[in-house]
């Protein structure tokens, strides 16, 4: 190809860059999200949203597989240690074949499940005035509402806004929480937390771990709470919900309502997580699969839009204490000792969770996961 030709075309792909970049400032300044493109009734999804991408395919391949469900009741009789062994070895199964599961008999009472995504409704739904005044970019300091956080990073826009918080340490102080939803976040993410210990136990021993070892490497310390709503979308199948992506924690509780649109990728294919009513989904995040030394797998997963809607969910990401305030040092993630020996040597070196971060969310949903940074 010529210079001047190359020029050419490369002044074409700058052009075309700096009119996305101006779009999607557009979008960003209305701080009104994908909800405010629905409520102005657009007959078609607006370029930023589109991918480009031909072949998007979002159909799942009809599977009739399902990830597993784990029955977490405890029965209070002599049984109970029987029961416990086959809860354990049911989601040693399910983190190594499928990175997910689903727990029901969880603790949580259903009422405050429906409350949750009521709660999360009404937030979106409130008067854009108000609505307005949460939107930001930063998601350390206090309640936010945003629309794709990977917004200027990302390919293409998904069709989703976002509200949430840190949930722990500690939640930000009541009064700045929306009216909307601040009761029911508050309660639960107070049952999150009690049912994020179980989980954490349980994984612990299905690694073969003292029960309280993930607990006390400090896996749930950090918790965010995103509460997301996805919009009824005009043309599905040229945009997306959630990219494909593996998440960052180590591991992810979420819940879910009625409609689906959930895909996990299993053995190359993706298949349906189909909603449970009363059910939480489990899923393994990419600090989980390290210091499990690749024992356990944080796998690729994505929503699909759908012409139905609003779907919600509520997804409560484990973390370590990453913010500045909370912790001295810098933690620090490796594979957890117990777990190797000569036949099982590390795989990923030790990971300044800070660094791990940074990485993770400078980045788009869309690029590779910070793990293979890490590995040896
Ligand atoms: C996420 C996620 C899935 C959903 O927030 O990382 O994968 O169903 N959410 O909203
Ligand atoms: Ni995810």
């Amino acid at each position: 190809m010529a210079f001047s030709e190359k020029r050419e075309n490369n002044g074409a792909a700058e052009d075309s860059n700096h009119s996305r970049l101006i779009k999607l400032r557009e979008f960003d300044d209305t701080k009104l999200g994908v909800k405010g493109l629905v409520d102005a009734a657009v007959a078609k999804v607006p370029e930023i949203f589109r991918i480009s991408n031909n072949n998007l395919d979002h159909s799942s391949s009809g599977s009739v597989l399902t990830i597993p469900v784990i029955d977490l009741k405890h029965p209070n009789t002599t049984a109970a240690a029987a029961v416990r062994r086959e809860i354990v070895g049911g989601i040693r199964g399910s983190c190594e074949e499928w990175g997910f599961f689903q727990v029901v008999n969880h603790g949580i009472p259903e009422g405050i499940l429906d409350e949750m995504i009521q709660g999360v409704r009404r937030f979106h739904e409130l008067d854009p005035e108000i609505k307005k005044r949460y939107y930001t970019r930063d998601l350390i300091s206090g309640f936010f509402l945003v629309s794709n956080f990977d917004l200027y990073r990302s390919a293409a826009a998904s069709w989703r806004d976002t509200m949430g918080c840190v949930a722990a340490p500690d939640l930000p102080p009541p009064e700045q929480l929306p009216d909307a939803t601040r009761d029911i976040l508050i309660e639960y993410s107070k049952q999150v937390k009690q049912l994020s210990k179980t989980i954490l136990e349980l994984l612990s021993e299905a690694l073969g771990l003292e029960p309280n070892r993930l607990n006390q490497l400090g896996c749930g310390a950090g918790q965010l709470l995103l509460g997301h709503y996805y919009p009824a979308c005009p043309e599905p199948e040229v945009t997306i919900g959630v990219t494909d992506h593996t998440d960052a924690s180590f591991i992810t509780i979420l819940l879910q309502d009625q409609i689906g649109g959930l895909q996990v990728l299993h053995r190359n294919k993706w298949v349906d997580v189909q909603p449970r009513k009363g059910a939480l989904v489990v899923n393994l995040g990419d600090l989980l699969q390290l210091v499990s030394n690749d024992k356990f797998i944080s796998v690729s997963h994505r929503v699909v839009p759908k012409r139905i809607g609003p779907r919600i969910s509520v997804a409560c990401f484990l973390r370590p204490l990453i913010h500045k305030g909370d912790t001295d040092s810098p933690p620090v993630y490796g594979p957890i000792p117990e777990l190797l020996s000569e036949e099982n040597p590390p795989v990923y070196v030790e990971a300044d969770v800070r660094e791990f971060m940074r990485i993770h969310s400078s980045r788009g949903l869309d690029e590779p996961s910070p793990l293979q940074h890490f590995r040896v």
